[in-house]
């Protein structure tokens, strides 16, 4: 399995765990709406679009998980890095890159 699948199917965990049905759909099409736009950003710019996609996926799952938004930029990349441990597949500086992904401007 792919390692955006591996990152979707925990991504989805937390959605089903977290959320009812309405806000889980919400949920869905933020993060990989978000997802898609930071692919796009990393191909016009040359960066590595599969840890961009990965990035988006995760930039808010701290808010889904905890229904909390407070501090959700540093405890989501907290949260992020445990969900990316977990899955594995990441090397330790994969998982730095993601975690501390910020959107440079201008776009
Ligand atoms: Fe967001």
């Amino acid at each position: 399995m792919d390692r955006i699948k591996k990152v979707q199917e925990a991504v989805g965990a937390i959605l089903r765990n977290s959320l009812k049905e309405a806000e889980r759909e919400n949920g869905y099409k933020h993060l990989y709406g978000v997802s898609q736009a930071c692919a796009i950003l990393a191909m016009k710019r040359d960066e590595n679009v599969e840890l961009a996609m990965i990035a988006g996926l995760l930039h808010d799952i701290y808010t889904y998980k905890m229904q909390d938004s407070q501090e959700h930029a540093h405890k989501g990349s907290l949260l992020a890095k445990d969900i990316l441990y977990s899955i594995g597949s990441f090397s330790n500086e994969e998982i730095s890159t993601i975690c501390q992904a910020k959107v440079r401007y201008p776009i």
